[in-house]
């Protein structure tokens, strides 16, 4: 499903991450926990192949960096959703559209994507806001619409990047408890974040990683 071997992706000031080996079994729960430059985001950013192996190589699915050619990207890209801190909605546009976009991308036909983003949407509990836009809705609303995005394109593998990072602990919780729902369906889950004092109540696999390493 997901392996790293002995990734190592390193930046011109020489930071990044070094020998980063592990794999992530299908429907697993799985916490990347570091503190901040550990190199938890370069961890992603090497699965969703924005940043690239200087050494080692990363198996998304049937993609394997070493041989994946740039015109497949894209379909790498579709077996991952993956959601940030800061949302990354549209502003330009509606729930629906925000959710939609990726779907029209990909060029479904409107019934499909129809079906797709009201499913998605019920998902996360925000079925009622699919005529807002993204600036009139509560910051953890906004993160709920990123699931939605993340998922509609049922990817095997939901990535996040400290989701809860820019929210309070009341609604930090209501995010990961929705997270938890989606990877009970069988979607696997691997979320970077520092707080390792939120995930310890979840039962998923913790992976530390300090300095660029795993630990
Ligand atoms: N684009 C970049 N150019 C140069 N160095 C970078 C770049 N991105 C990250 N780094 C460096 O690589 C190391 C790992 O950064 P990374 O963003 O992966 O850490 P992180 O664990 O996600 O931290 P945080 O919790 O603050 O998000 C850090 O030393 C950082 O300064
Ligand atoms: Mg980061």
């Amino acid at each position: 499903m997901l392996e790293l071997h002995n990734v190592t992706i390193t930046y011109p000031t020489g930071d990044g991450i070094r020998k980063c080996s592990f794999q992530v079994a299908p429907g697993e729960m799985v916490f990347l926990v570091g503190p901040s430059g550990a190199g938890k985001s370069t961890v992603l950013k090497g699965i969703y192949l924005d940043e690239w192996p200087a050494e080692g190589h990363i198996v998304v699915s049937e993609f394997n960096s070493l041989f994946i050619a740039k015109r497949e990207i894209p379909y790498l890209r579709r077996r991952l959703g993956v959601i940030f801190q800061d949302f990354k909605l549209l502003n330009d546009r509606d729930v629906f559209r925000n959710v939609a976009f990726v779907l029209e991308v990909v060029g479904r036909r409107n019934k499909e994507i129809k079906r797709r983003v009201l499913r998605a949407l019920a998902d996360v509990g925000l079925s009622h806001k699919s005529r807002k836009y993204p600036q009139e809705l509560s910051g953890g609303e906004q993160q709920r619409i990123a699931i939605a995005r993340a998922i509609v394109n049922e990817p095997y593998i939901l990535l996040a990047d400290e989701p809860t990072g820019n929210l309070d602990p009341v609604t930090s919780r209501e995010i990961m408890d929705v997270l938890v729902r989606i990877n009970l369906r069988g979607t696997s889950l691997l979320v970077a974040t520092h707080n390792y004092e939120m995930v310890k109540n979840y039962n998923g696999r913790i992976i530390r990683i300090e300095n660029g390493e795993i630990i």
